[in-house]
This record gives structure tokens, sequence and C-alpha cells, in this order.
């Protein structure tokens, strides 16, 4: 799952997040992993990010997920709804980050949902979700 401004991968600030899409990286990484299913889904509305994230842990056709890869984007920084969302559902979630947030800004440093989460991955790029996965399944 990609938070806000994700959707913009390739064209925004390529120095720090890389020339890619995510809709070009996406079926690299599915190519990689052919006995893994991933769903994707990308939102600029944390609503609509806990919406998702809620059906995914109860999902109502019971289609359970072995985890979620979740790069929150800016609401990593600001949002206790995911942080209380996460807790809530049984589905184990991995926090990830393209950038290493930690040698940015200082108000990148603090994440509001790492506690919740059952790890953290950031600064290597498009592989940073790689490396989740590898982590949730293999
Ligand atoms: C990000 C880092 C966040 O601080 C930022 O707001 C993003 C992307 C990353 O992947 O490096 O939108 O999560």
């Amino acid at each position: 799952m990609n938070g806000p401004n994700l959707n913009l991968l390739g064209r925004r600030e390529p120095g720090i997040y890389g020339s890619s899409s995510f809709d070009d990286y996406l079926p690299k990484l599915r190519e990689r992993y052919p006995q893994v299913e991933i769903d994707y889904y990308q939102s600029n509305v944390e609503g609509a990010l806990i919406d998702r994230m809620q059906e995914a842990g109860f999902p109502a056709d019971g289609a359970a997920y072995d985890g979620i890869v979740l790069n929150a984007g800016a609401y990593t920084h600001t949002s206790v709804a995911l942080h209380d969302c996460i807790r809530s559902i049984p589905v184990p979630v991995i926090e990830v980050h393209i950038s290493n947030v930690h040698t940015r800004e200082e108000f990148r440093h603090h994440s509001m949902i790492s506690a919740a989460c059952r790890g953290v991955i950031c600064g290597f790029g498009l592989d940073s979700y790689r490396l989740a996965i590898e982590a949730l399944c293999c």
C-alpha cells in the first residue's frame, strides 16, 4: 500500500525517490516473486488507506493476507489513526520508505506507525518494497 504523493513516483523529486514510477516497478516485483500474490492500493487520502487496511485485515470474502507492506508517505509522521488501524488488524504490517528518512529533515525522523508495525525498512530505494516482501513471505 502506498500513501500520499507516491502516485507521483518517477516525477516527484527524482533525486530522492528515483526515476521509476510504481506502475513500472510493480510488474518487476511480481515477476520476481511469482509464488506471491501481490495486490496493490494507493491513495492520497488517510481515511481511504485505513478503509483498505481494515478490509485487508478483516476480509469480507475470506481472502486472507499474509502481510501488508505499507509506505504511508507523509502520514507516517503524523497519523495516530494509521497507528491505531495497524494495531487493530491481525495482519502484520511492514513499514517501508524509499528514502532514508533519518538522513533527511528532522520532522521525518519520527514515525507514528513504527511501534505498531512488525518491522521497518527504509533507505534502499524501491528495493525497500522487495526487502519487505522477503521479510514477510520468503
Ligand atoms: C517516504 C518518506 C516520507 O517522509 C515522505 O513524506 C514520503 C515518502 C519515503 O518513501 O521515503 O512521501 O515515505
